[in-house]
């Protein structure tokens, strides 16, 4: 957040001052639309967009430049290679691009596109610049961590003169064709074509050329153009962006000239795409052409501090994921386009018959795609499906799933810009005690810092860190700090010294230190994709090097686009350097990952001998980032539209490989209504991430605060979330284990109801059938939720069955004090039950079973997955992953989900600790008419068989029957089986 109306004045003054005295912007501060750039103000963007225009002008006789030469191609081994050569000019010039297909073990294929010049090197750089001379080539050293094995059982099944078939695919039955004149692909499943790259002929890779200086054209006299008339456009390329470009005053000097790389993909007979986060808009992408209702401009991703950003907008964020799905009834493929450079992608929808080049059979719509990449390699992968599963499933094998967090970092987080001193985070801390309401972490904004130094404290105002981390840790509770990675530039501080000294910072243009205005004032900036300084910013985090902190300290990481106050868009040069000589044009993207990667590393080696978990929250991220931690939506506002906005954000994150997220509970700037508060806090309850954070100005609004009847009604939110952390826990592990979201979109989890395919306003909650359709507008007391099927639907809290159809609405009625929450007939899911402060004070607690019973009140599923919450001990086995199963309407049973052998692990201290944790009740709702008599249920268990009471509930006024089964005493780790 550089700047904004609501900046305190204080800081209002100091930047105004500094900034006027700089001259480069205007010193009024307002939401600026206009201090980011349009395509049209981004030259590659614009030249982009102009030469698909063109093809579309130009009709069927368009004619793509890029023909693979036959003699080049060769398969082998699951890979295709041939040459390329794009023709430049009407004499018939080339230029050689190797591309290389690789068709993946795991069903991806991935299609590399490089120039030989630049490869090789033989090019030249203007102004003397000492960057590289490669188009940027390792982006996929920080994405990729697997999966890229080839399908050496891949076949070419057909070789013409100017066409190959490969068929490839763990079933053999995906294609890709490979058109020679003019190169083209299209990847095909059982015979259809679901994925087509340069259909439409907007392959381009800007090839490198020196720069040619073109004498004036001379004028003969007399020949001034006359009034009235225009004088003629010169013929050719626009090469007006080609050597250097301004924006906002800033000049990028470009020493390598044009090199961006473009391509369209077509999603064949498909009508919806999702993914490539982070935006503000429908969950479901809008077309960016124009026309009604939709865009006018590119989705962007080019990560940037966009200070009060706007709603439903393509305008770029603070991160980027570059993986696109698209969807129809039955199908799911996608793309994953790995490039770390300034990007922007159209999106296009053809209907019926208006491009019958691209139309495949039966095909209604085809979403066409036009990526558009600075710099850097042209390396796309493709997947085929054919479910949202396997897509994310692939997709999480290449960049890796989401760690498997400190199990506190699911619990509520209580966060402002900032509390003051040590007192005063004890002060909130025992309010919170006082009103009785869980929370397990407090934050730590700039301001804890002696002058924004960071790894320093103010020392005024904390005078004792290790007092207030003890007072924390009594409760079970943590403290999170912030660091960012700009570094102030002043005598004497002695992380600047030592970045300075050993030469670990980022450089400028000319190869000199980059300095540039943040917090602190004049800064540098840690490059955090130098070994050397990844291994330095680790021994800043020893507890003995950042004094203060101790075992129950965690860090939060912000202003990683980085944030650069006086840069251009907010952000560094692009022509600055990074280790290796790489511009920061072809990284950006990747930038806030590895300074990201670099403090998660860094925490995990605090102390030797001390392996846990790191807990970092990071602003920017790339394809990637979900290993590391969590992600939240930056500076949103407190605001109706920012609370439904966070909806499909958080949607689209999940589906896109980095669900650990959240949006500021409450808005970042201003200060919420009572009800829009407690609105925020019942929706929070439901994000991966929850935590309440609000701007320096912010009025205080820390729970307690609100006073009767929110006090309450928020507090049962955070308790409707601490029951269901178990749930939560579980869900964080199957997106660990396969890349599934933890809340899921009603298109992910019902691929074929076609009337979900757009609804991005309510969620599934892991696995568990719990459906939540948070309120977010103003004084509404109902709403419609969407029913994707024909189960059953309870309820949540009354466990009324609902008047449901399948693909249509049914109303419930949500009060202040409700949250629209349904439980769908057929799951099992655990919670615990007994309110607590912390989630450390419930680890050794029992469980309820919750049995939701589908339609025919005969069976249901789930699933409970616990471990030590804080180690890496469950690498090696210790955890518990249990199945449950009721069927045939009266047995319920607990067995070990993986099929492990029982004592097949040596159990540690955490597994032998949970020998004593049980299952304490069992709820089942929709439970059969014929166990009304019943009073007693057998518990079959490891150590025995007994018997439990039941209490059975008939059926009443649109409730379900429901049956309680108290003091099951089963463990929760064991086997054991129930039967009513
Ligand atoms: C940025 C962050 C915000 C934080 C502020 C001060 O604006 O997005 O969350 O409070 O900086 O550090």
């Amino acid at each position: 957040m550089p700047s904004s109306t609501r900046l305190s004045v204080r800081w209002t003054a100091w930047l105004c001052l500094f900034i006027s005295f700089l001259g480069l912007f205007s010193p009024a501060f307002a939401v600026k639309e206009n201090d980011f750039k349009k395509c049209n103000q981004s030259g590659f963007c614009k030249r982009n967009r102009a030469y698909a225009d063109t093809a579309v002008a130009t009709g069927s006789s368009w004619q793509s430049p890029y023909n693979v030469v036959a003699d080049s191609a060769h398969f082998k081994d699951g890979q295709f290679q041939a040459t390329i050569l794009k023709t430049i000019n009407d004499q018939g010039e080339t230029v050689r691009l190797p591309v290389t297909v690789s068709f993946l073990k795991n069903g991806a294929a991935r299609v590399t596109v490089d120039e030989e010049k630049r490869q090789k090197k033989d090019i030249e750089l203007r102004h003397n610049s000492k960057a590289r001379k490669e188009r940027y080539n390792e982006a996929e050293k920080w994405v990729i961590v697997g999966g890229t094995a080839l399908d050496t059982e891949a076949k070419l099944t057909y070789e013409g003169k100017s066409q190959w078939t490969i068929k490839y695919g763990p079933s053999s039955n995906l294609e890709a064709v490979i058109e020679f004149s003019p190169f083209s692909l299209d990847f095909k499943r059982d015979g259809a074509s679901q994925i087509k790259f340069n259909d439409r002929g907007l392959l381009n890779m800007e090839h490198w050329r020196p720069k040619v200086d073109k004498p004036a054209p001379e004028k003969k006299e007399g020949e001034e153009a006359k009034e009235g008339e225009t004088p003629e456009e010169p013929k050719g390329e626009d090469e007006s962006t080609w050597w250097d470009e301004t924006f906002g005053g800033n000049t990028d000097s470009k020493p390598r000239g044009p090199e961006s790389v473009a391509l369209d993909i077509s999603f064949v007979g498909y009508d919806h795409v999702y993914g490539i986060p982070s935006h503000t808009g429908p969950l479901s992408l809008k077309e960016t052409r124009g026309g009604d209702g939709n865009y006018a401009d590119p989705y962007r991703l080019y990560n940037l501090d966009v200070f009060e950003y706007i709603l439903d907008s393509p305008m770029t964020l603070y991160g980027a994921i570059p993986f696109m799905q698209a969807h129809r009834k039955d199908s799911t493929v996608g793309v994953f386009w790995l490039n770390s450079a300034e990007t922007w992608i159209d999106i296009t929808k053809a209907k019926g018959h208006t491009n019958p080049l691209a139309l495949g059979i039966g095909a209604k719509t085809n979403t066409q795609t036009h990526w558009i990449s600075e710099s850097g390699l042209l390396d796309v992968f493709v997947f085929l499906g054919p479910t949202p599963q396997d897509i994310t499933k692939t997709y999480g094998e290449l960049t890796g799933t989401t760690a498997m967090p400190q199990e506190f970092a699911i619990g509520y987080h209580q966060c402002r810009w900032n509390y003051i001193s040590d007192d005063d985070v004890k002060d909130v801390d025992r309010k919170m005690d006082k009103f009785k309401i869980p929370y397990d972490v407090i934050w730590l904004d700039i301001e804890y810092t002696d002058g924004k130094k960071y790894f320093t404290w103010d020392p005024n105002m904390f005078k004792d860190p290790i007092s207030m981390g003890k007072h924390l840790d009594e409760r079970g509770r943590k403290l999170v700090t912030i660091i960012d990675p700009h570094i102030k530039n002043e005598e004497g501080y002695h992380v600047v010294s030592e970045l300075k000294s050993k030469d670990l910072a980022v450089k400028n243009k000319d190869g000199e230190i980059f300095d540039g205005w943040c917090w602190p004032g004049s800064s540098h900036w840690l490059d955090a994709f130098n070994p050397t300084a990844i291994s330095w910013w680790a021994s800043l985090f020893k507890y003995d090097a950042f004094k203060g902190t101790m075992e129950n300290t965690w860090i939060w990481n912000d202003m990683n686009e980085p944030s650069v106050f006086n840069g251009p868009e907010t952000t560094m040069p692009k022509d600055n350097l990074h280790h290796g000589g790489w511009e920061h044009r072809d990284l950006h993207n990747l930038n806030g990952l590895t300074f990201h990667n670099a403090t998660a590393s860094a925490v995990v080696s605090r102390k030797k001998g001390e392996v846990r978990r790191p807990f970092v929250l990071t602003r920017s991220f790339f394809a990637g980032s979900q290993r590391l931690g969590a992600m939240w939506t930056g500076d949103n506002e407190a605001s109706w539209g920012h609370l439904g906005g966070s909806l499909p954000m958080l949607l689209s994150q999940g589906i896109s490989g980095f669900p650990f997220s959240g949006a500021d509970v409450g808005g970042f700037f201003g200060d919420p209504d009572k009800d829009l508060q407690t609105r925020w806090y019942q929706a929070g309850a439901f994000y991966p991430f929850f935590r309440g954070h609000a701007h320096i100005d912010a009025r205080r609004r820390e729970p307690y605060l609100a006073g009767e009847p929110y006090t309450a009604i928020i507090t049962a939110a955070l308790r409707l979330r601490y029951s269901l952390l178990p749930a939560w826990y579980t869900a964080f592990y199957q997106a660990h284990r396969d890349g599934t979201p933890i809340i899921r979109p009603m298109f992910y989890t019902h691929p074929t109801e076609e009337g979900g395919f757009d609804v991005d306003d309510q969620l599934f909650v892991g696995g568990t059938g719990i459906l939540v359709k948070p309120i977010v507008e103003q004084g509404k007391e109902e709403t419609d939720i969407f029913i994707p099927d024909d189960e059953v639907y309870y309820d949540y809290f009354t466990y009324e069955v609902l008047p449901t159809h399948k693909g249509k609405r049914v109303t419930v009625s949500a009060p202040l004090d409700k949250i629209p929450v349904l439980m769908r007939g057929g799951h099992i899911f655990p919670r615990r039950d007994k309110p607590r402060r912390s989630s450390a004070l419930m680890r050794w607690d029992d469980y309820t079973l919750v049995v939701a019973l589908d339609r025919d009140g005969k069976s249901a599923e789930g699933e409970l997955y616990a471990d030590d919450g804080d180690s890496f001990e469950f690498e090696g086995g210790q955890y518990i992953h249990r199945k449950f199963v009721l069927a045939g309407g009266h047995t319920l049973t607990s067995v070990d989900a993986e099929g492990l052998e029982k004592g097949s692990v040596k159990e540690g201290d955490w597994m032998k600790e949970m020998r004593k944790v049980n299952v304490d009740r069992v709820i089942v709702v929709g439970a059969p008419k014929e166990w009304k008599d019943k009073k007693e249920v057998t518990v079959e268990g490891e150590d025995g068989t007994w018997t439990a009471e039941m209490d059975y509930n008939p059926a009443a006024k649109g409730r379900a029957a429901f049956a309680v089964v108290r003091k099951v005493g089963a463990r929760i780790g064991g086997d054991f089986r129930i039967v009513f």
